[in-house]
């Protein structure tokens, strides 16, 4: 199959070119498109066939439920039997937005879109183009993140092209993703309310609306993964073996820079993926090693400016993945608003490898 790049201004998309990837997911092709927070593979969400072809393409485990995108909360009523009070409040209040909620499903919805569960997750995106394209095909869309199952989630359509290219019916370009990270999941099937994935909304911001709500603590456990089915999956995993480095600055920067010395000098090459204020206490230690082409650098962001780490760590992980480094080492930061949604994908990417030092 040859996929279709329409690019598309995401300020003021092209109404022609949204109506042709409309037309698409309704006769059941796949479409990536743009959200705030990272692009997205879209499908008729009552299409089981169409809803088949998405894990199809992704390598995703049929185990691993997906989200369902509607263009405003009017039309949450085609997914969910039942709106708790706090639910509405919060969906009031953030979306659109980097939210999903996650509540009982309607029977119109596939058991292929949710794995089989009585639940249904569901998220109003925010970006224009996303929303026109739910307006214009006027059905609810199956969504996961656009990139090969496992890879991390695409923030550029050239990312959905380096996993997706040939897979997939039509891409929309709208240039990079504004969050960079995916939705905070929250979960009122249960009580109190759970928040079952870290994102772009903060803990903070949902408390402002529904101070019930808890965060996972049992990261890992069997009831987590019965409850949140396709989070202990591996995850955003670079090819290079990725290990995190925790803890207070000084130290963290000291180990990192004691582990560089040890692989190098045993011929492997390392990538390091750390905010820019890390870098910068690293540069002696690694400036010689990277004009011997022993060492490649990607700084995302800044742990002045949260907002920016968040839109640049993916990215930053695919460049150094592309490299070919053997090793990365990656050091996170800290836990203050979107830092626990970057732990949370690092820590995954790591795949248990954290050193706390
Ligand atoms: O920001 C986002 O949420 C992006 C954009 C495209 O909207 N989407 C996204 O989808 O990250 P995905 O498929 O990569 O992650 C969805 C996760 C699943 O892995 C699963 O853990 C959870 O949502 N999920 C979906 N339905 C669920 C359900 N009924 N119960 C519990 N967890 C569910
Ligand atoms: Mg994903």
């Amino acid at each position: 199959m040859i996929t279709r790049v329409l690019s598309v201004d995401p300020a003021q998309p092209d109404p022609a070119l949204i109506e042709e990837a409309a037309a698409a997911l309704r006769s059941g092709r796949l479409v990536a498109f743009p959200t705030e927070t990272v692009y997205g593979l879209g499908a008729n969400a009552l299409d089981p066939a169409a809803v088949a072809r998405i894990f199809e393409a992704k390598g995703r485990p049929a185990t691993d439920p997906l989200i369902v995108h509607i263009a405003h909360i009017g039309q949450l009523s085609m997914c969910a039997s039942h709106v708790p009070p706090a639910a509405r409040r919060l969906g009031l209040a953030f979306w659109a937005g980097p939210l999903t909620i996650i509540l009982p499903k309607k029977p119109q919805i596939p058991d292929s879109v949710t794995a089989g569960l009585p639940s249904v997750a569901v998220r109003v995106p925010s970006h224009r183009v996303a929303r026109a394209l739910m307006e214009m095909a006027g059905v609810p869309v199956a969504a996961p993140s656009a990139n090969q199952f496992s890879r991390p989630s695409p923030t550029t359509a050239a990312h959905v092209l380096a996993d997706l290219d040939g897979r997939i019916d039509v891409v929309l370009d709208g240039g990079a993703t504004d969050i960079g990270l995916e939705s905070t999941i929250v979960d009122f099937t249960v009580e109190p309310p759970v928040m079952r994935r870290p994102g772009g909304l903060t803990l903070d911001q949902i408390h402002t609306v529904v101070p019930e709500v808890v965060a996972t603590t049992q990261q890992g456990s069997a009831a987590v993964a019965q409850a949140a089915p396709g989070q202990l999956t591996r995850h955003y995993a670079p090819r290079a073996e990725l290990t995190l480095y925790e803890g207070e600055t000084a130290r963290v920067v000291q180990r990192v820079a004691a582990d560089v010395r040890t692989l190098t000098a045993k011929g492997e090459r390392v990538g390091i993926l750390a905010p820019e204020e890390d870098l910068l206490a690293l540069a002696p230690e690694l400036a010689p090693l990277a004009a011997a082409g022993r060492v490649a650098v990607r700084p995302y962001g800044s742990r002045l400016d949260l907002a920016r780490a968040a839109r640049e760590l993916f990215a930053a992980l695919r460049e150094l993945d592309a490299t070919g480094v053997s090793h990365i080492l990656a050091t996170s930061i800290g836990t203050e608003g979107l830092g626990i949604a970057v732990l949370d994908r690092l820590t995954r990417a790591a795949e248990g490898r954290v050193r706390r030092v």
